[in-house]
């Protein structure tokens, strides 16, 4: 990916008459200073094409993309790898950086405001409200929102669906018909890792299916303890260990279980909607191969994760290269493209959602409904910081591994966490009073 583009050949007559060609050195210049390195999580088929897509259009803008991934879903490697780089001094110019963790990095003063490229560009209209809210800190724009990511999504194989003559579940009595049916037929219903952030993901479904968006925020963005004790939070842990039984869990990378279901090893999947991305790059088509519905109780919601790029302050020398990226991932054509990609959807709401896929509509207008119908991931960081969502994660991964530990112990130790780590004592959370 290097930025052969921007470098022209330019011929100049030597003393003796004799033509010079410097595209060498105009080369080397204009690529030492348009390179930018990028710091993110995407290493999977899917997520790997998505991030080229970026690179080539920023190649055709004269810029360099120096791809800096860290393997592991959800981050897990990546965010550790940025908090050291940046207490070593050596932050990328570009990082992957997601929700409330940007006001944190922000009150640093580690990020680079990009306040001329929003007002330029029109972002408070065209973006959607709350994609535009999570990069805003103290009135100043600090992140790149790139697409939005819906987590409560069931994936089926449709043509297995169609061949076994099974109806998609629209609850979770159909579901566990559904279920025994393809068991019968020694397929696993369900594909489900044992790795905590993807057991947790399972969670949070399960806890915006049994409460619902309001519920959702008291749990994981307010932490109220009163939430954890809840007999929500109790029905949204016995079924998950009620799934169990239609699962194979082991310890496995979210694509795998992609490819389970392309392979009909499993029915279906509940996963973010990255999957769909990464079913499309094994060659199913969406609407065809498979198909989405919401997960069981959670027809009407969105549970978001909006993946999100910040840049770094420097020395100034690459602040019009870090403009120019920011101002290219919004434009229409480029969300469009990325989006199509990466399973998400764009953050833009003056996009026609005829131009997507029959799951990326579907995801998009039930955004489009607004934040009453809108509820943060906790696992991919969109409603608390680190620490909170770590122990939680924690927790309900304990639960899960082992049938031992009973729901009530869990609930209990939940409170705790939301007492010692909560916002009614005082603490910061997605919705900073800073904004
Ligand atoms: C999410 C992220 C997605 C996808 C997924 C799996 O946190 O928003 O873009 O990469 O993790 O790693």
């Amino acid at each position: 990916m290097h930025n052969r583009a921007a470098c022209s050949k330019r011929w100049r007559w030597g003393r003796r008459g004799g033509a010079l060609c410097v595209s060498a050195c105009l080369l080397t210049t204009a690529a030492l200073a348009q390179t930018l390195d990028v710091l993110h999580w995407w290493t999977s088929g899917s997520e790997r094409r998505a991030a080229d897509y970026l690179a080539q259009q920023l190649a055709a803008e004269g810029l360099e993309w120096q791809d800096a991934a860290i393997p592991g879903g959800a981050g897990t490697g990546a965010v550790k790898v940025l908090k050291s780089r940046t207490l070593a001094g050596k932050p990328p110019a570009v990082a992957q950086l997601i929700g409330p963790a940007i006001n944190e990095w922000g009150r640093l003063g580690l990020l680079l405001e990009l306040d001329t490229v929003a007002r330029g560009e029109a972002w408070r209209e065209q973006l959607f409200p709350t994609a535009w809210r999570l990069v805003q800190y103290r009135r100043h724009t600090l992140g790149v929102p790139l697409g939005i990511h819906r987590i409560n999504t069931l994936f089926y194989n449709r043509r297995l669906f169609e061949e076994l003559a099974l109806p998609v579940p629209r609850n979770w009595g159909e579901f566990e018909q559904v279920a025994r049916q393809l068991q019968a037929r020694g397929i696993v219903p369900l594909a489900q890792s044992s790795e905590p952030w993807q057991v947790a993901t399972l969670f949070e479904t399960l806890v915006l299916g049994e409460g619902g968006p309001e519920y959702y925020r008291e749990a994981f963005v307010q932490r109220s303890p009163r939430a954890y004790t809840d007999e929500r939070m109790a029905r949204a842990l016995l079924r998950l260990r009620q799934l169990k039984r239609w699962m194979n869990p082991q310890e496995r990378p979210w694509p795998e279980l992609a490819q389970q279901v392309a392979r009909r090893e499993a029915g279906m999947l509940v996963m973010g909607d990255w999957a769909k991305a990464e079913l499309n790059s094994l060659g199913l088509v969406t609407g065809e191969g498979f198909s989405c519905v919401p997960v069981p109780g959670t027809h009407d919601y969105h549970l978001y994760s909006i993946d999100t790029l910040v840049m770094f302050r420097g020395d100034g020398s690459r602040q019009s290269a870090q403009e120019k990226l920011a101002r290219l991932l919004v434009q229409p054509a480029v969300q469009l493209g990325y989006n199509r990609l990466k399973g998400s959807v764009p953050v833009r709401r003056d996009l026609d959602p005829a131009a997507l896929d029959v799951c990326a509509r579907a995801s998009w207008q039930a955004f489009a409904r607004g934040p009453g119908m809108q509820a943060p991931s906790l696992v991919h960081r969109m409603a608390s910081e680190e620490a909170f969502k770590d122990a939680v994660v924690a927790q309900i991964h304990r639960y899960f591994i082992d049938d031992q530990v009973n729901a009530a112990e869990v609930q209990r130790r939940l409170a705790a966490l939301a007492r010692a780590l909560g916002t009614e004592g005082g603490g910061k959370h997605a919705q900073n009073p800073d904004r």
